[in-house]
């Protein structure tokens, strides 16, 4: 009798503290940034029935087709789209899918896609150096690892993957060059720097530093959170997981500096920035996977969730006031209504 494989999956990070943290509800209206399965999209839709919409992005065609089939059975209820996120204002221009409830994004890459004999990501698998999330990216592992000088390799390995022993590696990939497979860039790594360190394997980070940049992932990252806090509605939710202290930073301090009210370097005497917090912190402290969910998953061991909600910025509680100052209700039809007008200026400019 032969075995039995079982279809692969991914199982979704985090996946209650998600829901949670998006706060979804019937009637609600999310985006899920990086579609993947679609495990959260599914428990998104199922929170936020009856009634939810859900529109899912994702820049690999073969996880749309995925989450297509898995999300079957809401299908009158969500827009899936092959897009990279980047876009993602004018996604949700085109399809007038805003203001929206919440936005999730669950970063970096799907088990299906490391578990992918055929894309390059792992090295568990001999395949061409590839790592392109779309197939209509136009620059591959491969070429970034045969066209790149030395200099700019070591560059690369120390900037996206930590890796301290950069210099090394960047001088055995120029000797073993052209280097064409996962397999191949593995070795020339084991040659460079020794078989193991600890539990990691000496080609993980450098794995990491090349996938991160031929998806700009970092600049694609910080580019989208700036985007999403123009979709939010009033207390729309911002969650995202993220899988290393790479993203994690970006996450962190973007969350930080949009809650604060003034971002002038320290010792400034007066503010001359005039920024504005649109964001609340709902998570102070970062939220981790438990144990047992570890055990279950230990892709999910990484994981990082933070949460931050919506508010009014004091420039649109302004133009509110100057709205409803001009406002018929206010001005109740051409009959100007001076002592309400006075009263809700002074309320506007006092907050
Ligand atoms: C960790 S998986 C998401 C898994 C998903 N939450 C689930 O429950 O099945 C990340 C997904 O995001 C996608 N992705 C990563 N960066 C992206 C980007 N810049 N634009 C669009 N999709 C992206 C990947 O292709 C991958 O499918």
């Amino acid at each position: 009798m032969g075995v039995k494989m079982a279809a692969p999956t991914h199982i979704p990070v985090l996946l209650q503290e998600t829901i949670e943290a998006l706060a979804a509800q019937p009637g609600g209206r999310y985006i899920d940034c990086t579609l993947g399965g679609g495990g959260h999209a599914a428990a998104i839709l199922e929170r936020s029935s009856p009634g939810g919409q859900l529109l899912g992005i994702d820049a690999d065609p073969e996880a749309i087709k995925i989450a297509k089939a898995r999300l079957k059975a809401y299908s009158g209820s969500t827009l899936l789209v092959n897009e990279n996120f980047v876009n993602l204002q004018a996604i949700c221009f085109k399809y007038d899918f805003l203001p929206v409830h919440g936005i999730l994004f669950d970063l970096g890459l799907s088990s299906l896609q490391l578990n992918d004999s055929s894309r390059g990501f792992s090295f568990q698998y001999d395949a061409p150096l590839d790592m392109r999330l779309s197939p209509s990216q136009e620059i591959t592992a491969a070429d970034i690892v045969n066209i790149s000088s030395e200099i700019e390799l070591a560059h690369l390995i120390k900037k996206y993957g930590e890796e301290g022993y950069c210099h090394q590696i960047a001088h055995h990939i120029i000797q073993q060059r052209p280097i064409k497979t996962t397999l191949e860039l593995a070795r020339t790594i084991e040659q460079a720097i020794g078989r193991r360190r600890g539990r990691i394997h000496p080609a993980t980070r450098t794995f990491q530093a090349l996938r991160i940049a031929v998806n700009q992932e970092l600049e694609h990252l910080e580019a989208t959170l700036k985007q999403a806090i123009n979709l939010l509605g009033f207390e729309g939710r911002l969650v995202v997981i993220s899988y290393h202290s790479l993203e994690d930073r970006i996450v962190k301090q973007f969350m930080q500096q949009e809650a604060k009210d003034c971002i002038c370097s320290p010792g400034t005497p007066i503010c001359v920035c005039r920024h504005t917090a649109c964001l609340r912190l709902i998570t102070k402290k970062v939220i981790t996977p438990s144990s047992a969910e570890v055990q279950l998953n230990p892709r999910s061991h990484s994981a990082k969730l933070r949460v931050a909600e919506r508010i009014i910025t004091q420039d649109e509680y302004h133009n509110t006031a100057e709205r409803l100052c001009f406002s018929v209700v206010v001005n109740g039809g051409g009959w100007r209504r001076p002592t309400l007008l006075k009263r809700l200026r002074r309320t506007f400019s006092a907050l």
